[in-house]
């Protein structure tokens, strides 16, 4: 008597299933991982660990070369790209309604600098107008004294750079980034 379980007919039918199930499963595993790696950096960027970046000193400009109500682009730390940031150098009434709003706290001699890089999705934003920063991207707007969100979809202020200034010479040095590119700082 043949028992059927066991016949070649039984085991081949049996092969063929598990052949298909694990052909199945390698697909949808395979297609999982293939979906996921195109959002791979920005994933990254979200659940990375939010470090401050340590910045070394840097000389970015003398008090001569910003005139009072003007801004002048640099970079902090590196020389290029998201580095991006405003040196602006306040009028005596925007520094005296700063100080009355307890919003002066990264002003040096009538000076302040932050990274312009958009917290919301890193567009860079426009030049200071009065004390707004707009990104045109999505509408977010920014205080341009203490870089805190205004408006629109940006979750956090900008990151400051922290200044100094040399009393004899004028220069002005960027001294720290407080804050982290494109996240932002927790206000
Ligand atoms: Fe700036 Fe969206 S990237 S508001």
């Amino acid at each position: 008597m043949i028992d059927e379980s066991e016949s070649p007919v039984g085991g081949e039918a049996e092969g063929k299933t598990f052949t298909r199930r694990f052909f199945l499963k390698f697909l949808i595993s395979t297609s999982a991982i293939l979906a996921v790696i195109p959002f791979m950096p920005m994933l990254s960027f979200f659940f990375a660990p939010k470090k401050e970046e340590k910045s070394q000193e840097k000389k970015i400009a003398n008090v001569k070369d910003v005139p009072v109500g003007s801004t002048m682009v640099f970079f902090y730390p590196g020389e290029e790209g998201e580095d991006r940031s405003f040196l602006t150098h306040l009028t005596p009434e925007q520094l005296r309604k700063a100080q009355a709003e307890g919003r002066d706290e990264y002003v040096v001699d009538g000076f302040v600098a932050l990274n312009s890089i958009c917290t919301h999705l890193q567009c860079p934003a426009e030049l200071p107008v009065g004390d707004e920063i707009i990104c045109v991207c999505h509408g977010g707007h920014f205080d341009a004294i203490d870089g805190t969100v205004l408006a629109g979809p940006p979750p956090r202020p900008f990151p400051m750079v922290s200044l100094r200034i040399e009393p004899d010479t004028g220069d002005i040095y960027a001294a720290e980034l407080v804050g982290k590119i494109g996240y932002g700082r927790d206000a």
